[in-house]
């Protein structure tokens, strides 16, 4: 069998007190769709945010294509190809759809035009042609959730990582996501997500890892992993995952 894409080995993360991330372990397999999952406060953030470079590991390695990158700052990270959503999107307000999603274009060149034409095409596959010049503080929220996703592909990545870019969307624009999402795929980019909404994760991944409390608590097949007791405890606590064993 080939190396997964990303293998997360072990890692943890305290904030004082706080663990946050504990004994962190799983595998993105190149082409696949994760759904990481868990209630409020699991830790899923921090993971991205270990993933991505903005928190150094306490312990433990993150190799992707069979390298730790678990000490890497963000830039060099980006630049290995992981690009991630952020849960509140601060775009540039003022500056233009095209605008913004020329920014991350910087990260692999310099060529100013080939980059305002990449931008143009992501406008166009988000369905935001027609925005292309629109100051992003004049958009709907959906469509700054988009173009948070835009941002994202802007600078390349082979593994993106999207923290709840559904969140606050209408069915209609949910399932508009979900198209998004496939469509991103299909480009060969492997996807890591944070979602909520139950439709959604079923709608995408194979495959689901569940976090309680900083702690990897079920992997598996979505239908499979939302019916057992750990994860019904997790999510509604020990009296309803009680009656329904
Ligand atoms: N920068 C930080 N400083 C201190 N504590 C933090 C920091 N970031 C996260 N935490 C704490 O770590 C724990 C995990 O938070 P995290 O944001 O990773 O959870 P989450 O699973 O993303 O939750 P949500 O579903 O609400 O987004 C929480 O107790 C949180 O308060
Ligand atoms: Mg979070």
């Amino acid at each position: 069998m080939n190396a997964p894409l990303l293998d997360v080995r072990g890692i943890g993360k305290r904030f004082g007190g706080v663990h946050a991330v504990r004994d962190l372990s799983f595998r993105l397999e190149q082409g696949e769709i994760l759904a990481l999952l868990g209630p409020n406060g699991a830790g899923k953030t921090t993971a991205f945010n270990m993933i991505a470079g903005f928190f150094r590991p306490d312990g433990g390695e993150i190799l992707f294509r069979g390298r730790d990158i678990a000490r890497l700052r963000p830039w060099d990270i980006c630049k290995a190809g992981i690009a991630r959503t952020f849960q509140l999107s601060k775009p540039f307000a003022d500056l233009t759809v095209v605008e913004n999603l020329m920014v991350g274009g910087f990260a692999r060149s310099s060529d100013t035009a080939a980059i305002r034409e990449r931008a143009e095409e992501i406008a166009d596959f988000l369905g935001m042609g027609r925005q292309a010049d629109t100051e992003v503080q004049h958009l709907t929220a959906f469509d700054r959730r988009k173009l948070e996703l835009g941002r994202a592909l802007s600078t390349r990545p082979v593994l993106l990582l999207m923290d709840e870019v559904v969140a606050g969307a209408t069915p209609a624009e949910g399932q508009e996501m979900v198209a998004l999402v496939r469509r991103i795929r299909d480009r060969g980019i492997t996807i890591l997500i944070v979602e909520h909404v139950m439709k959604v994760v079923m709608a995408l991944s194979e495959r689901v890892i569940v976090m309680e409390s900083g702690r990897l608590i079920a992997d598996g097949a979505p239908k499979d992993v939302v019916s057992r007791p750990e994860v019904l405890k997790a999510y509604f606590g020990e009296q309803y995952a009680a009656a329904r064993a």
